[in-house]
């Protein structure tokens, strides 16, 4: 292998490490905020693609909040889902579920 390819495998590894990022946010929040009542974590974001969860997340969240508020199961949500915390991190969740849906091809094979 020479010189160049290297320096362009590094350069193409550097520009991966912001999404990379973003979607370790969305894992941490993912962890924090929902694992609670949706456990197997893997399964279940596997379990749509993307254009699912991009449709179940709406626009800025709004309709993945309202699946929440107007279930009286998830009653212990409401107060995160009705926060600017949500709002704020939404981002990162949405990066990290669609890095992992169904048909993004980064589903771990090793669990
Ligand atoms: C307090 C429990 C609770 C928490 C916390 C929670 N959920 Fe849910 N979630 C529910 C319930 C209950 C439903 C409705 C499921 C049903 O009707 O079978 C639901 C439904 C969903 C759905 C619709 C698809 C489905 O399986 O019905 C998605 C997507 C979802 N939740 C994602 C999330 C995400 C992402 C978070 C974290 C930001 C989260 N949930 C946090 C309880 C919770």
């Amino acid at each position: 292998m020479n010189k160049y390819i290297l320096y362009v495998i590094t350069l193409i590894f550097l520009s991966s490490m912001p999404l990379s990022g973003a979607v370790y946010k969305g894992q941490r929040e993912f962890s924090k905020k929902c694992i609670s009542c949706h456990s197997k974590p893997q399964e279940f974001i596997s379990s749509l693609t993307i254009e699912q969860w991009e449709e179940q997340i709406g626009k800025d969240g709004e309709k993945l909040a309202k699946v929440h508020t107007s279930n009286e199961k998830a009653q212990e949500s409401w107060k995160y889902f009705n926060s600017e915390k949500y709002k704020k991190k939404l981002k990162h969740l949405r990066d990290f579920l669609v890095e992992f849906a169904k048909d993004s091809g980064n589903v771990p094979t090793c669990n």
